[in-house]
């Protein structure tokens, strides 16, 4: 998006594309989200789409293609092995990140799944600026362990620091001279998913580069969050304000041994792979991948969504594209802040982040502010947000729950998919809740598998504050839904 400003002097995100296919959505009454909700099991994963009108359960393999995407999908070469589609997506990877060689996976953990089998073993130690839940689990299931090194600024939850993703310097620097043995890779996560998709500098990633080189180990970028990110290096670090966003691209990629990504975020389309420079290391994960994923040249992807990916990483390297999301989650998020809800400040990449632990501070963590915010906002407004809190995390080797130390509600924005009015729609709806957020009690599980827990989790109600919420909503809006 350009800086277009309104005569009237409003300040609202201005789409610089438009809508040539939309999907009709349904909004079903206020009775109905309490029965879905509870069908759930209150986890919004298992929620059945007919059921949700605006879907920010997250920006994975939902954001809405571009012509060009579409029209390349039609020129896919589906031959098993040696396909042109391959060397296109290969070729365009050489082109923004200078990588020469490309290990395709299905989808990002893929990817973490054969870097974890390369590297980690028992022991292994991997520090990171904060975890991704399915990064850890690849690791802890491998005997591994992950450090966190954000800055103690990165947690944060309201702060006017534009760079809350950073690594603490001196953190990394004692870690490496501590544990450096037990550590065979450094991975940088930008933007960091669970902290409100807060981005890195590009100072910082280079200074954490620098340090891992010297104590010679390989550094990994997770760059899946990576296009906000670059938007946000673009216009919030001084330095980088006269780089292009492919400029800032090659400084980050030039300093990384490995880049992974999931492409159902970076590239607007659905899959994933690994990119590096080096062959040996290429040799060292390469028979991962028809073992794993398929062929070494699809990877388990279907070849349309590659040449999707393909022109979706070009598009990528656009501002006027990639501003659309970060834009339209800082206007959603100030808008929250002028109506006194709490969220995550600043505004990030991905999507809004509620404050769960402010806004129902009455709910004791152990009951999952989060989970209960996210079945609560459903239910208000039949919007289908995503719990990033402790029910996210996983439980101790002994059992004990391990609270998150951040408990939020994540409302993404896919990109290019809501128009501004249904974001309005959303901000009116949470602030309906906050006013009567005093309803909203806790929830306990009834069902809980003993990993990644919160895909398939079933929770219910620790006291009966569901059929109150729809008394109160059908008080306010009686016929509407
Ligand atoms: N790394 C980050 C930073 C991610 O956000 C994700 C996925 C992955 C790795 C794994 O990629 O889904 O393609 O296997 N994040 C999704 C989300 C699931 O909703 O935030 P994947």
């Amino acid at each position: 998006m350009a800086d277009i400003s309104f005569y009237t002097g409003e300040d609202i995100p201005l789409e610089l594309h438009k809508v040539r296919i939309v999907q009709k959505l349904d909004l079903v009454p206020v009775e109905r989200r309490a029965e879905a909700i509870r069908e759930a099991g209150n986890n919004t994963f298992l929620l059945k789409n007919k059921d949700i009108f605006l879907d920010m359960l997250t920006d994975s393999g939902v954001n809405a293609m571009s012509d060009r995407q579409l029209a390349a999908m039609m020129i896919a070469d589906d031959s098993y092995a040696g396909s042109a589609t391959f060397t296109r997506l290969e070729n365009k990877l050489e082109e923004i990140f200078g990588t020469k060689y490309f290990l395709p996976s299905h989808q990002g953990r893929a990817a973490e799944n054969i870097l974890a089998m390369t590297f980690v073993e028992k022991g292994s130690i991997i520090p990171m600026n904060y975890h991704f839940t399915t990064t850890k689990a690849h690791i802890t299931r491998l005997g591994g362990s992950v450090v966190e090194l954000i800055t103690d600024e990165g947690v944060r939850l309201t702060s006017d620091n534009p760079f809350k993703g950073n690594f603490d310097l001196e953190k990394l620097e004692d870690l490496m001279k501590k544990e450096g043995k037990r550590i065979p890779f450094v991975r940088i996560e930008a933007g960091t998913n669970l902290i409100g998709g807060q981005p890195l500098s590009l100072e910082n990633i280079i200074s954490v580069a620098d340090i891992a080189h010297k104590y010679k180990k390989l550094v990994v970028l997770d760059a899946s969050l990576l296009q906000d990110n670059l938007y946000f290096i673009k216009t919030r670090e001084e330095s980088a304000k006269g780089l292009s966003i492919k400029d800032i691209t090659k400084k980050i990629a030039e300093k990384m041994d490995i880049i992974y990504f999931s492409a159902r975020k970076l590239g607007f389309a659905r899959g994933g792979g690994i990119s590096l420079h080096d062959r040996n290391l290429y040799l060292k994960m390469r028979e991962l991948v028809p073992m794993f994923e398929g062929f070494l040249t699809y990877g388990g992807m279907s070849v349309r969504e590659m040449e999707a990916m393909t022109v979706g990483l070009d598009e990528t390297m656009d501002e006027s594209v990639i501003s659309q999301g970060p834009l339209f989650i800082k206007y959603m998020t100030d808008e929250l802040v002028k109506l006194g809800v709490p969220v995550v400040t600043p505004a990030g990449g991905l999507g809004c982040h509620l404050d769960a632990s402010r806004f129902i501070p009455h709910v004791r963590q152990e009951e999952y502010p989060a989970g209960a915010l996210a079945a609560a906002l459903y239910i208000a407004g039949g919007i289908r947000g995503m719990e990033r809190g402790t029910i996210s995390e996983q439980r101790e080797e002994d059992g004990s729950e391990h609270l998150a130390s951040v408990e939020l509600l994540r409302l993404a924005l896919p990109r290019r998919v809501f128009t501004l009015s249904q974001v309005k729609y959303a901000v009116d709806r949470i602030k309906w809740l906050y006013d009567h957020r005093d309803i909203v009690g806790g929830l306990r599980f009834v069902e809980e598998p003993s990993s990644l827990r919160f895909f398939f989790g079933r929770l219910e109600e620790t006291s009966p504050w569901q059929d109150k919420l729809v008394k109160a909503f059908r008080e306010d809006f009686k016929d509407s839904l």
